[in-house]
């Protein structure tokens, strides 16, 4: 009887011995920890490292080892950037960025090198289209996603004519596309887009243009600190009394303690929202608050999720990552259970999710309903 017991216990002793002489896994976050973006940078980190906590340290035996590299959201500066994670740290895979322009130079870099790539937010429609690869994962959304959720909520309402600003840049760019087309499907019609270059907050002479033109709705895309601005400024130019402003819910996420009042009543769609009530959100929330004294928001959702995607890969593996079609193929049979609702990943390794309907109250985006349930990414360009 005791002889099992003990073969078992040396096998299981020699198991952790393996793993723990196995080197770690290097995880090379690529984020911005300046600029307008540096808040979303750090909750994606602190979203990461929770779930990778939560497992005890390690993933599939293999103890984790951050590197780091401060993006500052600049296209310009993005491959020199990644390649110090690539040729420098040599790391086995990166989680990154925030800003599709900086995201776009990384999956191209990914795909030369063939490094894995987990994007845990920037939602370039190009990362799970023309450059979709099988070694590029995303843990967040596709810019198109929340847009076109933003859209049908906005015809819902019954608005008729809208205007669109953003950032000039793919995210602006694609989530005005994607509000434009859902919204003229339900019947509305997009009659003026206004834009200005990222990461540019000097809105004045955009929002004297909007007074003039006087449409039911206004959608919006911006983020961060812009975002904060943007709603506060809309306030001010006495635009909220008149117009209804809406947008992805970027507009709100992570930024309601510095909007203050100009948000109360703000509508917006995204795949997450403060208030959903399952066990999974609320353990997640209860961890990420007592952690850190703050509470969680969609970017440390989506790191989380990306840590949870890299051990689903790794698990199957047994921690080899390099088995890559072993990884891949787990991560696409794969169900995340995020805080956000249970999802699945596309063929071009984007979620297909549920977004809300969320209401801003008091210093909560509210989840008040549900625009699309299960919306894919049309993954235009996408050929794996
Ligand atoms: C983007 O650049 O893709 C992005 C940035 C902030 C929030 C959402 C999207």
């Amino acid at each position: 009887m005791l002889k099992p017991v003990l073969a078992a216990l040396a096998l299981a002793a020699a198991a952790t011995a393996h793993a723990q002489n196995r080197p770690p896994i290097k995880v090379g976050f690529m984020l911005p920890a300046t600029g307008t973006f540096a808040a979303l940078g750090d909750m994606i980190e602190k979203g990461f490292k929770q779930y990778v906590d939560e497992q005890g340290g390690t993933l599939a035996g293999r103890q984790i080892q951050y590197f780091k590299v401060d993006d500052e959201s600049d296209p310009s500066k993005a491959t020199d950037n990644v390649n110090k994670l690539i040729k420098r740290d040599q790391v086995d895979v990166i989680v990154g960025t925030v800003h599709s322009g900086v995201a776009l130079a990384m999956a191209r870099a990914a795909r030369e090198s063939g490094t894995l790539l987990i994007v845990p937010n920037a939602g370039a429609d190009a990362i799970t289209g023309p450059l979709c690869a099988p070694n590029i994962i995303r843990s967040s959304f596709s810019n198109w996603q929340p847009g076109y959720a933003a859209g049908v909520m906005a015809a819902q309402k019954g608005y008729k004519r809208a205007v669109s600003i953003y950032w000039n840049y793919a995210a602006g760019q694609e989530s005005g596309k994607g509000f434009a087309e859902a919204f003229s499907k339900g019947g509305g019609q997009v009659v003026k887009e206004l834009t200005l270059p990222f990461p540019n907050v000097e809105f004045q002479a955009l929002l004297t243009e909007i007074a003039a033109i006087k449409p039911d709705v206004v959608f919006a895309f911006f983020a961060g600190a812009g975002a904060a601005k943007f709603v506060k400024d809309y306030d001010a130019a006495g635009l909220k009394r008149t117009i209804p402003l809406v947008g992805s819910g970027f507009l709100t996420d992570g930024v309601l303690e510095a909007q203050g009042a100009s948000a109360q009543g703000m509508m917006t769609a995204l795949h997450y929202a403060d208030g959903i009530d399952t066990p999974r959100n609320n353990a997640f929330r209860t961890k990420f608050a007592v952690t850190h004294k703050l509470n969680p928001d969609v970017y440390a959702v989506q790191g989380y999720d990306a840590a949870q995607i890299l051990a689903t890969g790794l698990a199957a593996t047994q921690g080899d990552i390099t088995k890559r079609d072993a990884f891949v193929a787990a991560v696409r049979k794969m169900t995340v259970d995020s805080p956000r609702g249970k999802y699945t990943l596309s063929a071009a390794h984007n979620p297909v999710q549920d977004f809300y309907v969320r209401e801003v109250k008091g210093r909560e985006n509210v989840m008040t309903g549900t625009a699309v349930k299960v919306l894919p990414d049309p993954a235009r360009g996408c050929r794996m």
